[in-house]
């Protein structure tokens, strides 16, 4: 669980969902070919170099809006979590789609005439004034520079190096799917008779805007409301807590705490900042008597905030009592790894 800096760090598990992720991407490039080629014969036909390069286009905003959804789905069902686990390789596999769309966009308008093809993306046609007419293709390539970014720093490497503004690096993400939609609603989309391309673009915004939206209204729901006693604050009744799993509550501006149930009758809090790459340890679980991270596995004993040997990360913990089936939280957090006396629900 400790830093090694190996390349990739893959497990069976990752290398199932990276599978999983490719035959998808296989399939649909396949069942777009083929589909547009049965759609468009003789006279309408359109050249193999185009099908692909739109093939790869759709294929790569699709999974783009998966990507973002993933998020907020998670913290809305719990069931949701197996896909946030392994997100990043997902994100790779995204940008590699991107740029060979890119790739074929720039080998097949960019690349035949006297100017450099990237310098020709940049400079090329293109009227400010007209929205048809506007040179969409710079939004594709600032959106892809942003993405080659964030593809390039998401290695554990990086997380470490880059420390909390690797976070704020790849939030960058939500401007790239706004440049994207720029791209295809200034390009692609002024061309199209059939409705698909803007139907696509509309239903990944609604879906996309609209998650992250219920999301942020389901989470402040299911936070606690917060009454400080003294120096306690208080959370509300343990049975709201299911068994080996958390409630997250805010205390001061920017920090959160989760608040564990495990082995039915008792309770621990502590930082829901795990200590890999800040994963939101409260929508895990306890798994073998330890708090598990939802992103990678990161493990934390309950009632020390030590990671089992033979690692030794360490979180902060937080002290708690119980009255008539009320939890309390003392907000002053306890240096990482501090053990306390466990609260039992008795
Ligand atoms: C250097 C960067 C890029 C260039 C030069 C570029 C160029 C183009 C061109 C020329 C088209 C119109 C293709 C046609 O229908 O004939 C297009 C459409 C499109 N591009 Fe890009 N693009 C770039 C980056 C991206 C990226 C990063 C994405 C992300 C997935 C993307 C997604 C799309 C989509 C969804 C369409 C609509 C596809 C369709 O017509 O069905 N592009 N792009
Ligand atoms: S963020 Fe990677 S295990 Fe927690």
């Amino acid at each position: 669980m400790s830093h090694q800096f190996v390349p990739v760090n893959w497990n069976r598990r990752k290398r199932i969902y990276d599978l999983c992720v490719w035959v998808g991407i296989v399939a649909y490039i396949v069942i777009f070919v083929s589909v547009t080629n049965v759609r468009f014969q003789g006279e309408a036909s359109i050249t193999p170099v185009i099908v692909l390069m739109r093939a790869f286009a759709t294929c790569g905003f699709l999974m783009l809006t998966i990507i973002l959804c993933i998020g907020p789905l998670a913290r809305i069902d719990k069931r949701f979590l197996p896909l946030l686990y392994n997100r990043r390789h997902f994100g790779v596999s995204f940008f590699l789609v991107a740029l060979i769309h890119a790739g074929l966009a720039i080998f097949w308008y960019h690349s035949f005439g006297p100017i450099n093809p990237i310098v020709s993306v940049v400079t090329s046609g293109g009227d400010y004034q007209s929205l048809s007419g506007f040179p969409f293709q710079l939004f594709g390539l600032l959106a892809l520079l942003v993405f080659f970014v964030m593809a390039a720093t998401s290695h554990d490497y990086w997380n470490a190096v880059l420390g909390s503004s690797w976070k704020s690096l790849h939030v960058m993400v939500y401007p790239g799917y706004m440049l994207l939609v720029l791209h295809v609603g200034f390009g692609a989309m002024q061309e199209d008779y059939t409705g698909i391309l803007p139907g696509m673009l509309y239903a990944s915004v609604i879906l996309v805007g609209g998650l992250h939206l219920y999301s942020a209204l389901f989470a402040s729901k299911a936070q606690i409301t917060l009454e400080t006693l003294e120096n306690w604050v208080r959370v509300g009744n343990w049975q709201d807590i299911e068994n080996d799993h958390a409630i997250t509550v805010s205390v001061g501006d920017d920090e959160r705490v989760a608040i564990f149930r495990y082995d039915h009758n008792k309770l621990c809090a502590v930082s829901n900042v795990c200590q890999h790459q800040n994963g939101p340890l409260g929508e895990g679980r306890v798994i073998d008597g330890c708090i598990t991270c939802p992103w990678h596995g990161y493990q934390y004993r309950p009632e020390d905030g030590c990671s089992p040997p033979p690692f030794t990360e360490k979180i902060e913990t937080y002290q708690l009592k119980l009255e008539d089936n009320v939890v309390f939280l003392n907000p002053d957090p306890l240096p990482a790894g501090t053990s306390r006396p466990v609260t039992e629900i008795r």
